[in-house]
């Protein structure tokens, strides 16, 4: 699908991977984007960058680890535009500090219902809205590259991605019943703030591989949205080899 002239909302949009979607679809000519995120700062200084780069943007400030806040949000963007073509469940935390198995159980909580909750109500809720418009569309949702493995000192993390993929990949029927493709990306590590940088488990990782930029995750969003052969399946995004010393 061209992305000139279509409306798009992404979650997680004030930083990282969410901000870089956000400006890619803003370059690449889409007419209104909706963004979404619980850091309002960053959701003010991207419409303003998104309205010079001559795109409508409208900012909803939301948590998304509270379900009535997801379907709030798209309901206010599918009025606010006329209907959502693309959308972007890109939103994520992970649990932090202290490791499993002593890990905060609220923290511990939220990464489901914001990794995994909010991007199953957001993809049902986007669904209903564009089979109710008759339009196309396409949802891509955030896995990551843990997708693939496990991570002992945070299985909630490694357990939303697994399950992301899994939802994603089961909406593959979609795409012939209502002509909307459910997309999942797997991003290797990449420079943003998410990134435990500190945590002796990752260093080993970060000594063996050069770290993506969030634009190399955005142009892989573009090729998912212009591709309209790709359906409830996954695009990984390796991390290379760092450069021998
Ligand atoms: N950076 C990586 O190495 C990497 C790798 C694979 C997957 N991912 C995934 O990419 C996605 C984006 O993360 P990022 O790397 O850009 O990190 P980031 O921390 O820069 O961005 C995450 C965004 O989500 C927002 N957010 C957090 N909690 C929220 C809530 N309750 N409600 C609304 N918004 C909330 C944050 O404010 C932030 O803007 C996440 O799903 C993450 O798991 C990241």
């Amino acid at each position: 699908m061209d992305i000139k002239g279509k409306t798009a909302l992404v979650t997680g949009a004030s930083a990282g991977i969410g901000r870089a979607t956000v400006k890619m679809l803003a370059a690449s000519g889409a007419a209104h984007i909706v963004l979404v995120d619980i850091d309002e700062a960053g959701l003010k200084s991207l419409a303003a960058e998104v309205e010079q780069q001559g795109a409508k943007a409208t900012w909803l400030r939301a948590d998304l680890s509270k379900p009535d806040e997801v379907i709030s949000i798209f309901e206010r963007a599918d009025s606010a535009t006329g209907g959502l073509d693309f959308v972007h469940n890109n939103a994520g935390i992970m649990t932090g500090q202290p490791d499993f198995p002593d890990t905060v159980m609220s923290k511990m909580i939220a990464v489901i219902q914001i990794n995994l909750i909010a991007m199953m109500v957001g993809t049902r809720i986007a669904i209903e809205q564009m089979r109710k418009r008759g339009k196309p569309g396409v949802i891509i949702n955030t896995s990551s590259v843990a997708a693939f493995s496990t991570m002992p000192a945070d299985p909630a993390y490694s357990a939303s991605k697994h399950g992301i993929l899994a939802f994603t990949r089961s909406c593959l029927p979609l795409a012939e019943k209502f002509n909307i493709r459910v997309m999942a990306i797997c991003p290797g590590i990449t420079d943003t703030a998410i990134v435990p940088y500190d945590a002796p488990w990752l260093k080993p990782a970060l000594e063996r591989v050069k770290v993506l930029s969030p634009d190399d995750i955005a142009r892989v969003v573009a090729d998912i949205i212009r591709d309209d052969s790709l359906a409830g399946d996954q695009v990984t995004i390796q991390n290379a080899p760092a450069a021998a010393a």
